[in-house]
């Protein structure tokens, strides 16, 4: 395998970084996971968006172009015969001696790597859903930039498997589902429209919601963008999950208790199937 580390690409085995990297000693960067499908980048252009995005919330310059990133990207999946997988695409705000304030004149840390992962729609997983387990939102108040600061994301995917769950999903202070540890959450209501929470600094603007925002018009399904609590959800007709790696994703069990009959939904699976017609 092969990792691209600030302008080389390199064996995995030697793909390092300082030790005094700001993302090793402070969570001081951002990242981005995008789709592979086919050798090809899914939803190039908004993931450089929030990339950027990131980027300027922490007021960390840009290392290079997003034409030059998506460059990196395509050369790294190119090397390592990707076909259906994922990219990793991580900013830092580079190394410099440990002192919390930013540093002057430090360059940016780039590491870019692919791996293989069984192709979305076809996976067992997706046919069978996903439980998810609830657990209060431990994390900060800026959840929209995509930092490399997961500590809350990884002990709640920990206790979660725990519990037989494959996700968790974060509760805020007023009993509210924000989103899950490294996805957005859904729901979809009686009627047959589709609930999701809207875009706020307590959530990430996920690249898969965004699309699905068209898929869903596409597909003359409501969407009703508001919060939605744990008791909405227990006995919502379905429930689902979206992010980059795992597209759309039914939710059969929530706290142990099945949705509906505890089998994926057919609107989740619908949008699952027709997400890449859309998704560029
Ligand atoms: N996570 N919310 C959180 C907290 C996330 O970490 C992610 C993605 C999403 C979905 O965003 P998108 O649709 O752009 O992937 C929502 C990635 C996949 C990860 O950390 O591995």
């Amino acid at each position: 395998r092969i990792v691209y580390v600030n302008g080389r690409y390199v064996p995995y085995a030697q793909a390092a970084v300082h030790a005094e990297d700001r993302g090793f000693q402070f969570g001081d960067g951002i990242y981005e996971v995008c789709e592979v499908r086919g050798g090809r980048l899914i939803d190039e252009a908004r993931h450089m968006q929030r990339l950027a995005r990131s980027l300027g919330e922490l007021e960390i310059a840009a290392p290079m172009s997003a034409a030059a990133l998506g460059h990196v990207m395509r050369e790294v999946i190119r090397r390592n015969r990707v076909k259906d997988g994922l990219v990793y695409l991580q900013v830092t705000r580079g190394a410099a001696p440990r002192e919390f304030l930013f540093p002057a004149d430090t360059e940016p840390t780039v590491v870019c790597l692919a791996r293989p992962m069984a192709s979305a729609g076809l996976d067992a997983r997706a046919l069978e859903g996903i439980a998810v387990k609830s657990m209060p939102d431990i994390r900060w108040q800026r959840c929209d930039i995509k930092t490399v600061m997961l500590l809350p994301a990884c002990l709640a995917k920990e206790a979660a498997r725990q519990d037989g769950a494959r996700e968790a999903w974060f509760i805020d202070a007023d009993g509210f589902v924000t989103e899950g540890a490294s996805s957005n959450a859904w729901i979809v209501d009686a009627g047959g429209a589709v609930i999701t929470r809207q875009l706020s600094s307590a959530i990430l603007p996920g690249v898969t919601r965004a699309t699905l925002r068209d898929v869903l018009e596409g597909e003359g399904i409501t969407l009703t963008e508001r919060p939605f609590r744990l008791d909405e959800a227990y006995s919502a007709r379905e429930a689902f999950i979206t992010s980059a790696t795992q597209t759309v994703m039914p939710v059969v069990r929530i706290d142990g208790r099945p949705i509906a009959d505890g089998k994926p939904g057919p609107v989740a699976q619908r949008l699952r199937l027709n997400f890449h017609q859309i998704a560029a």
